[in-house]
């Protein structure tokens, strides 16, 4: 088993200074990977035991995520959608693996749709975008129907009002197998997870992260 710890060491997940702008603002406008550190590394022993070669990211945000996992696993597809806010809004940029297939709109529209099915067989796919109900699940919705391994969502604790939604869409999500991975957000410093990744699979056995 690989150590993520060491090879995520110098990955600036969400720590006190994303932390205090997001308190200061009510967003977290830094180009870094919006995790919590220990359920990145859990993601990513999760990935490593179940093989995952096609990797599909909904929400990139400044794209630090779909390239760390890319660096790390060197998957044989790795894609993802965004709508470009963190440019919009805040000048940010959006990291692109040089051989990322990236849908720039909404994930939600036709042209999303035929893209994805373009993409074909996807082994997992985070849905990290829309996180109020309606538009996570209509992510649900969409991508269980479309070929695929296992989906995550994240955010699952729901544990403040933007995020409530998909703690109800991970909950309601039924039939198959479901995976919780909460960590501590130590980085802030408390003891109990405050994003949480849930992993679901309709057809496959899902076996400890670690
Ligand atoms: C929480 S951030 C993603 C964080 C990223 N996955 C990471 O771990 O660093 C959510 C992103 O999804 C984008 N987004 C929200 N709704 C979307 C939609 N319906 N289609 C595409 N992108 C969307 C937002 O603009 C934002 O960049």
């Amino acid at each position: 088993m690989r150590d993520f710890t060491a090879e995520l060491a110098s990955v600036q997940c969400w720590d006190q200074r994303v932390q205090a702008v997001y308190q200061a603002t009510g967003e977290p406008a830094i180009d870094c990977v919006l995790q919590t550190r220990g359920e990145l590394e859990d993601i990513c022993a999760f990935i490593e035991a179940h093989r995952v070669r096609r990797y599909l990211e909904i929400g990139l945000w400044t794209g630090q995520l779909w390239c760390t996992l890319h660096a790390l696993f060197g998957f044989d597809l790795v894609a993802g959608c965004d709508d470009g806010y963190a440019k919009r809004r805040f000048g940010l940029p959006l990291h692109t693996p040089p051989d990322g297939r990236l849908f720039r709109g909404n994930s939600r529209s036709a042209e999303y749709l035929a893209w994805r099915q373009d993409l074909g067989l996807i082994d997992l796919v985070l849905i990290d975008g829309d996180h109020n109900l309606a538009g996570v699940q209509a992510d649900i919705d969409r991508e269980r129907r479309l070929p695929h391994r296992f989906l995550a969502l994240h955010d699952i604790t729901g544990s403040n009002r933007h995020t409530v939604g998909v703690r109800q869409a991970w909950h309601a999500l039924c039939g198959g197998q479901k995976q919780e991975l909460l960590a501590p957000h130590r980085e802030i410093g408390l003891e109990h997870s405050t994003m949480g990744i849930g992993i679901w699979s309709e057809t496959e056995r899902i076996g400890p992260a670690r």
